[in-house]
């Protein structure tokens, strides 16, 4: 197989599905993770395997869950024999004030942001250390950086992925392996869908470009990342975010 072979987690909406869809028009072969068959994400996958046939692999994995990752990879392996890049995108946050905020709360945001990315990557490494090449981009958040009252779970996991993705950039590097990070600011997905007008407005005003980000702008960067453009980049941060952090 010629093409680059591509996994991102969580691909069926939002950033992820952004950066599936970069990644199949550079003529890649993208394993879509979704974690459910609901009839939303079974359209969406539809879509793509109509309009890239022969390209795109559905992958259903609950990230965090240690066993669907692996059954993930195996299938992977099965299908394609190895993986050039891994994009562990999949998250979601669940503020409340740390005193407020339950233990479900706390476990589900770091089991998926935090471990399911720990999950995916080592599964990922093992195919790529096998051929000796493979580009890694977990995605962080600015969220991470400023640590915002109200996101004590989101905030240590994605600063987590950061840590973590510069401890493995230094242990993947020999086995040419690169490991970076993305850290959106705001981009608007669901995610952000939550928020009131004037919550948004508060928001906007911080941020010296004046607009909120678009899932493309992740996607490029992303597509950079692990791309042979950026071969002399490895354990690096790129934080996107319209200047919000500067
Ligand atoms: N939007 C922002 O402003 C922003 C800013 C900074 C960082 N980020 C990060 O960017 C990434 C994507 O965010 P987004 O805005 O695109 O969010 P989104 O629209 O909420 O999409 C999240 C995706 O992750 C999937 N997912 C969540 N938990 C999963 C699990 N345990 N296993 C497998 N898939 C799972 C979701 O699947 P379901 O459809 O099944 O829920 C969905 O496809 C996240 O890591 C987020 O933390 C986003």
């Amino acid at each position: 197989m010629n093409a680059r072979r591509v996994c991102v987690t969580g691909a069926t909406r939002g950033i992820g599905l952004a950066i599936a869809e970069r990644f199949l028009a550079d003529g890649a072969c993208v394993a879509v993770n979704h974690r459910s068959d609901r009839p939303e994400v079974l359209a969406v996958l539809h879509r793509l395997e109509r309009e890239h046939p022969g390209r795109v692999l559905p992958v259903r994995a609950d990230i965090s869950s240690f066993d669907d990752v692996k059954r993930m990879f195996q299938e992977i392996k099965a299908a394609w024999g190895g993986l050039d890049v891994q994009v562990n995108n999949a998250g979601h946050a669940e503020d409340s004030y740390a005193l407020m905020m339950s233990e479900d709360a706390w476990r589900s945001v770091i089991d998926t942001d935090l471990s399911g990315t720990f999950a995916c990557s080592k599964q990922a490494a093992w195919l790529m250390a096998a051929q000796k090449s493979g580009a890694i981009v977990n995605i962080s958040s600015v969220s991470a950086i400023t640590s915002p009252a109200g996101q004590a779970n989101y905030a240590a996991a994605k600063a987590g992925v950061l840590a973590f993705s510069k401890t493995l950039a230094k242990e993947l590097a020999r086995m040419n392996i690169r490991v970076n990070a993305v850290a959106p600011g705001f981009i608007e997905t669901e995610m952000l869908d939550g928020l009131s007008a004037a919550v948004k407005e508060d928001y906007l005003a911080l941020i010296p470009d004046r607009r909120f980000g678009q899932a493309e702008d992740i996607a490029n960067a992303v597509h950079f990342l692990a791309s042979p453009a950026a071969s002399y980049i490895n354990g690096h941060c790129l934080v996107v975010d319209g200047g919000l952090t500067a």
